[in-house]
């Protein structure tokens, strides 16, 4: 097993430019076998689904905007949340359009494309940015994750690689489940994606920890939480040569709705 790296090591040593690597898309990086997931599961939730709402909170974004570019199609505000400043900093050079921000327009393309709206991606860019209302500093591990702020309660909560990153034990992350859960209306929707039976994932040349998930955990953390699970896929992995970067063996994506789904 992995040695725990919490919040402390996250502050000192998580590098988002080094980790921004994985988003290089199109390159041939471990990212892109787990990003094309996400993107797919995302656009088939947000943009061709049935889910609306007003407000999501992305808890955890890190320095990505994948994962809210569907979302956009679907909520009216966004509000996006990690526990590291440099993150939410990387974040809101994107939203500036600053000289030195990643590029994220590979992926934005792709999703258009899933959309069925490839030429127009530069407009889904300026949605997405104007959707981002908000760029809040987060912590899952508090009863109120967007303390010192309280927040009205939202009609989705999406985190995608975020409580396996932060929490040592099962334990502690069906306390995260709850934390996030009370920031959800009753009969809103928890989106969650990751990766299963994972130990650790490289940022840079430094291995940071992953609490180790299986669909079972999963299923059981959510229902203890007073979840209704309805989506639960899972894709096993297709790389099997950058194992050296991360060693997940499944990515999961999981729709919830908070109490008893009408
Ligand atoms: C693997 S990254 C995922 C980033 C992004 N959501 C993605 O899909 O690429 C894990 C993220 O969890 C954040 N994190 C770690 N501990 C946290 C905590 N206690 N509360 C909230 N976020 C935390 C890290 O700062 C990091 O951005």
């Amino acid at each position: 097993m992995e040695e725990f790296t919490g919040g402390d090591v996250y502050q000192k040593e998580f590098n988002p430019r080094s980790y921004l690597e994985y988003y290089k898309f199109g390159e041939g990086t471990l990212g892109d076998e787990t990003t094309i997931f996400y993107l797919e599961c995302l656009c088939k939730t947000f943009a061709l689904g049935s889910m609306k709402g007003d407000t999501l909170i992305d808890i955890g974004s890190g320095p990505t905007i994948y994962q809210l570019i569907s979302a956009c199609e679907a909520f009216e505000t966004i509000i996006a949340s990690d526990y590291l400043d440099e993150n939410l900093q990387e974040t809101r050079k994107w939203l500036k359009n600053e000289p030195g921000a990643f590029d994220w327009s590979p992926v934005v393309k792709y999703v258009c494309e899933l959309e069925g709206n490839r030429d127009k991606w530069a407009e889904k860019e300026a949605k997405l940015r104007r959707s981002i209302k908000q760029v809040l500093k987060c912590n899952v591990h508090l009863g109120n994750p967007m303390a010192p702020l309280s927040l009205p309660q939202v009609d989705c909560v999406l985190s995608s690689e975020c409580l396996e990153a932060a929490c040592s034990d099962h334990e502690s992350y069906r306390t995260a489940v709850k934390n996030i859960s009370s920031l959800l209306k009753p009969g809103g929707h928890l989106v969650l994606c990751g990766v299963l039976e994972t130990t650790f994932y490289m940022v840079g040349s430094r291995k940071f920890s992953s609490l180790f998930l299986t669909e079972k955990f999963l299923r059981e953390a959510l229902t203890a939480n007073g979840f209704t699970i309805v989506q639960f896929k899972t894709q096993p992995r297709v790389d099997k040569v950058m194992l050296d970067m991360c060693d997940f063996t499944a990515l999961y994506f999981i729709v919830a709705c908070k109490g008893t789904k009408a």
